[in-house]
């Protein structure tokens, strides 16, 4: 049975990579998803059958209530609320290797050998401590997400000395428990400690910037999970762990890259705060040209090539069923459409990808940065949609606060048109100069009814 349930094991983690994979292509995502899940419920099944609990009530419950939360929070939850319950989520990860690391401490007081107790005890305090600050950091995350609690970053010299003592003695604490005499009281500061941490540490990264603290915070749940593998010496749970902390950390490289800033300034810099006062004094005194929804009617309807841009006012306003149904409308007219999807459009990755392929925008339609930058300056107009920072030119700008952000050359296509309600900046808090260019046509108003007047605009042109 032993080389029966390591053997499924494999096959197990060997599905777990196909399927990750797999997620890195919108074509694929859904089967690599089920792949993952299949994988882990084969996992799952194995484990109970070598080693069947005591009890199999509680087993039960947990899965029947689990799935059932599970499942009515990916039912009901809103695409832009997205974050926030995978911020939740990674939080129970967390809590739940923070568990496992608690029990096994119970039992490692009760019977522990002096050979055996080096390596057990330092995996023992790795797990608390990673698993706990995951878990209290994400509840963080989650309130600042859903407005529960402030969303602007909670720090200053003296949050920031308190934050590194209090690392530093809890680190300490975690190691006299490995070498010296542990007991359970000490173990439970080391606990707090920890808790305590998570909360610090999260709570001083602003609202806005919530995504990435909470990739970086599901990388570290997949690393509380592989602590727990080895605690408790199962393989599966190892590796599992280490998948999800490496993808993990892999994804909060690329959104630190595509913003261009370091984890660092992500971390402790409180970005968009102060740039909404330059926002404010940029936009003096300059003007704009609007135009209203049968203007954008003729200027679409009459084009050979537009590109579209998404961006997060698109998913806040629900437009995309009205967007397809635009793209429709100009492709019958034989104008060709292409979307461009700049990494960190919307408040989360593949925010933009998501939201198209809900209104079954076909892949082959969308196109990363890289691929479309060179083709705006060919393209008669660039439409867009609730963006703003993902195609304002000032990261052009070596000054700017956003200087070397990659954007899509929106401002290069002969002509532009901004759906938004105002001009209000972006999550960066920046003025965009895209908006007083002669190309460029302001359509005010919300994504979604701007966008129906421009469905039926462009039905009603000849
Ligand atoms: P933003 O720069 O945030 O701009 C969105 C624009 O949408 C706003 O300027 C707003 O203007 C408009 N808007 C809001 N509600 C609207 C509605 N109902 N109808 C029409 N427009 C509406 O968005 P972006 O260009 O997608 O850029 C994303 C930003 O988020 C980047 O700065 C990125 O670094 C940051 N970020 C992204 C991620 C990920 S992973 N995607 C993670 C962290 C941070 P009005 O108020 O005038 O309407």
């Amino acid at each position: 049975m032993y080389f029966i349930e390591h053997l499924i094991y494999l096959l197990s983690a060997l599905l777990f990579v196909v399927g990750l994979k797999q997620l890195s292509s919108p074509a694929t995502a859904r089967r690599g998803n089920l792949m993952a899940s299949f994988a882990m419920l084969l996992a799952l099944v194995v484990t109970l059958v070598q080693y069947p609990p005591i009890t199999w009530t509680w087993i039960v419950s947990g899965i029947i209530l689990g799935s059932l939360i599970g499942a009515v929070a990916a039912r009901t939850v809103k695409m832009t609320a997205m974050p926030e319950m995978v911020g939740l989520f990674n939080g129970f990860g967390g809590g739940a290797s923070a568990l496992v690391a608690f029990a096994e401490f119970l039992h490692f007081l009760k019977d522990h050998t002096p050979q055996a107790s080096l390596a057990e005890a330092s995996t023992i305090q790795l797990g608390m401590l990673i698993g706990a600050v995951t878990f209290s950091g994400s509840l963080v995350a989650f309130g600042k997400l859903a407005g529960w609690i402030t969303g602007n970053p909670v720090t200053n010299r003296f949050i920031q000395t308190v934050t590194a003592l209090l690392f530093v003695a809890t680190l300490g604490v975690g190691v006299y428990l490995v070498l010296g005499e542990p007991t359970l009281p000490l173990f439970l500061v080391f606990t707090a400690g920890a808790l305590i941490l998570g909360v610090l540490l999260v709570n001083a990264i602003g609202g806005a910037d919530m995504p990435v603290a909470i990739s970086l915070l599901n990388s570290y749940s997949g690393l509380a999970a592989s602590a727990a593998g080895f605690i408790l010496g199962n393989n599966i749970l190892i590796i599992a762990g280490a998948l999800v902390g490496a993808s993990g950390m892999i994804l909060t490289n690329l959104m630190c890259k595509a913003m261009n800033r370091s984890l660092a300034n992500v971390m402790f810099g409180g970005f968009g705060v102060e740039g909404a006062t330059a926002a404010a004094v940029g936009a003096e005194g300059k003007t704009v040209r609007s135009v209203d929804a049968e203007g954008a009617a003729m200027i679409l309807g009459y084009a050979r090539s537009v590109i579209v841009v998404p961006g997060y006012g698109l998913a806040v306003a629900q437009a995309q069923h009205d967007l397809k149904k635009l793209c429709d409308l100009l492709e019958e007219r034989g104008v060709d459409v292409k979307f461009a999807i700049h990494p960190v459009a919307g408040r989360m990755p593949g925010h933009m990808n998501v939201l198209l392929a809900e209104a079954d925008v076909p892949y082959n339609k969308l196109y990363d940065l890289d691929e479309i930058n060179d083709m705006f300056p060919d393209t008669d107009v660039a439409l867009v949609v609730g963006a703003n920072d993902v195609v304002n030119p000032e990261a052009r700008n070596p000054k700017s606060i956003i200087a070397g952000m990659p954007i899509l050359d929106v401002d290069k296509a002969r002509q532009v048109i901004v759906m938004k309600r105002s001009l209000a900046p972006g999550f960066a808090g920046l003025d965009n100069p895209l908006f007083y260019l002669d190309k460029t046509f302001m359509f005010f108003g919300s994504a979604k009814p701007s966008m129906q007047d421009l469905v039926r605009a462009v039905r009603e042109l000849s």
